[in-house]
């Protein structure tokens, strides 16, 4: 790539814990810096893909795609690098912002539905779905129907757009798989609306309703996007793994959602999430690992794998307010470039934090955002600053450099856990816009 001239890179808080499957981290012993290629920061142009070795030696793992680009299991997104970083963002802060008011009250899901039932499902605080870039692909029904499904570890309930869409009003929006059928099924069938299952649709947040005798649910999302249906039950497969009588959202009215994906895998903490349904087997246990570009593949790996690498560290899964369905994290401290930030605890602790795989950038409390700003521009003060951009407001001009030295940031969690960010998580790389 040679248009390098035209890059600008930013600094941000976007964290990924990436990978080590395929990206080699560079063993960097004492350094409190990363010296990178500035080139390394721009989106790969390789057009082939490296395969997760974990996930395709494991039997209860799956390859986590990214939507976007050569390991897309989707042909149509191949080709593609994805939507840019303005849309991007604006996904990011509607989901964050209804993550914050689900966390800061508790919430009371209302709906609206208009005349034509379910045709208008509204929420006010609802969810949001953010930009779904991470997929799975999973098998639906007897004989399997394989749908690639967006992996999220900030819902709960799985659903897949289901035949017949397009009656009475309702529709499906366009999915590149063949829409799942109920009909072809033999192990599919309708959970009743008298069923204790239906009933707690609405405790867990959901719309519920009753068509004849079968319950329907609808989750409305912030966008104005939504997804109704019966609620359903099925055989779910993963690899060899079978499991019967998953609830699940067969969605036959389904708007402004993923276009091209067939619906959601929901890997939160509530009752209806997959882990939850699955812990006879799995025992509540799950690990990913997300691809740090969209040329490798990561895993989603469910119950204790074994073989973890001595390198695997813990901290606590906390409590999220009153949030059933968000896993919670109890940052105590950011380090940079070797030195720890002078943040009193209860900046992180009174907020509090949540671990949310649908969240493309990290949101940290403004003092310690404001405390690491200050100390990595400090140590990046030997760069040109440039003008920011939307919300990233710490931004250089690599023009001409070969290499750069990043500081690096480390997060300390409770139980003694340090995780440092991988230097492509702390810096993205814009392009000027006219250029
Ligand atoms: C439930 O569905 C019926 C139609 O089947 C509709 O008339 C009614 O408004 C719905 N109730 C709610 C609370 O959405
Ligand atoms: C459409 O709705 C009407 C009444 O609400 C019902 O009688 C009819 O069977 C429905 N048609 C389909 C194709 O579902
Ligand atoms: C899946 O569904 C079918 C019914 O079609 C059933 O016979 C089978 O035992 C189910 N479970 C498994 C593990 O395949
Ligand atoms: C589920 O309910 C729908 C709507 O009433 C019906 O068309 C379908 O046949 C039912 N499926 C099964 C397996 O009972
Ligand atoms: C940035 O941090 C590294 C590692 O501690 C240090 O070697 C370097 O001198 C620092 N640079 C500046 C400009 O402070
Ligand atoms: C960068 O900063 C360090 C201080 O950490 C200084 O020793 C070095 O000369 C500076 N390099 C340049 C190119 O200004
Ligand atoms: C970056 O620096 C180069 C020259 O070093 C300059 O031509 C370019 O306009 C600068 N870009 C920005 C965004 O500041």
């Amino acid at each position: 790539m040679k248009n390098l001239l035209n890059i600008i890179t930013i600094i941000c808080v976007w964290l990924s814990f990436g990978c080590t499957d395929g990206a080699q981290r560079e063993k960097s012993g004492e350094a409190s810096f990363h010296r990178i290629h500035a080139s390394s920061f721009l989106p790969s142009s390789s057009s082939s893909c490296v395969l997760s070795p974990r996930a395709s030696s494991t039997k209860s793992s799956l390859q986590v795609v990214h939507r976007h680009g050569p390991c897309s299991s989707l042909s149509s997104e191949k080709a593609k690098t994805g939507p840019n970083h303005d849309d991007i963002l604006r996904l990011d802060q509607t989901r964050v912002k209804s993550i914050h008011s689900k966390l800061s009250k508790k919430l009371t899901p209302q709906y609206r539905v208009s005349q034509s039932q379910s045709t208008d499902l509204e929420a006010r605080d609802g969810s949001t779905l953010g930009s779904g870039n991470y997929i799975v692909t999973v098998g639906i029904g007897t004989p399997k129907h394989d749908l690639s499904l967006v992996f999220d570890t900030g819902s709960d309930l799985t659903w897949t757009q289901c035949e017949p869409c397009g009656k009475n009003g309702t529709s499906c929006y366009p999915q590149e798989e063949p829409i799942f059928n109920p009909s072809s099924s033999t192990s599919y069938s309708n959970v009743s609306c008298s069923s204790p299952v239906c009933d707690s649709l609405t405790s867990q947040g959901y719309y519920r309703n009753c068509s004849a005798s079968n319950c329907i649910y609808g989750v409305g999302y912030g966008d104005s996007s939504f997804t109704v249906g019966f609620l359903a039950k099925e055989n779910f497969t993963l690899n060899s793994d079978v499991f019967e009588n998953i609830n699940f959202g067969c969605g036959e009215n389904n708007q402004g959602l993923f276009n091209g994906i067939a619906g959601l895998l929901g890997l939160g903490r509530g009752t209806f999430s997959f882990p939850s349904q699955t812990s006879m087997t799995y025992n509540n246990i799950f690990s990913y690992c997300l691809p740090s570009s969209a040329d490798y593949t990561g895993h989603l790996t469910f119950g204790s794998s074994g073989g973890l690498s001595n390198s695997v560290k813990f901290t606590p899964i906390s409590l999220a307010r009153d949030s059933a369905s968000f896993y919670g994290l109890d940052i105590v401290g950011i380090t940079v470039a070797g030195k720890e930030l002078e943040i009193p605890l209860t900046v992180f602790s009174a907020p509090g934090a949540i671990i949310d795989s649908g969240t493309v950038i990290t949101r940290l409390p403004p003092k310690a955002y404001a405390a690491l700003r200050t100390a990595f521009k400090e140590n990046m003060s030997n760069y040109t600053s440039t003008m920011g951009r939307s919300i990233f407001d710490t931004c250089y001009n690599f023009t001409g450099l070969e290499t750069v030295e990043i500081p690096k940031v480390s997060f300390s969690f409770r139980g003694g856990t340090d995780v440092e960010v991988d230097s492509k998580g702390c810096i993205l790389a814009s392009s000027l816009p006219n250029q």
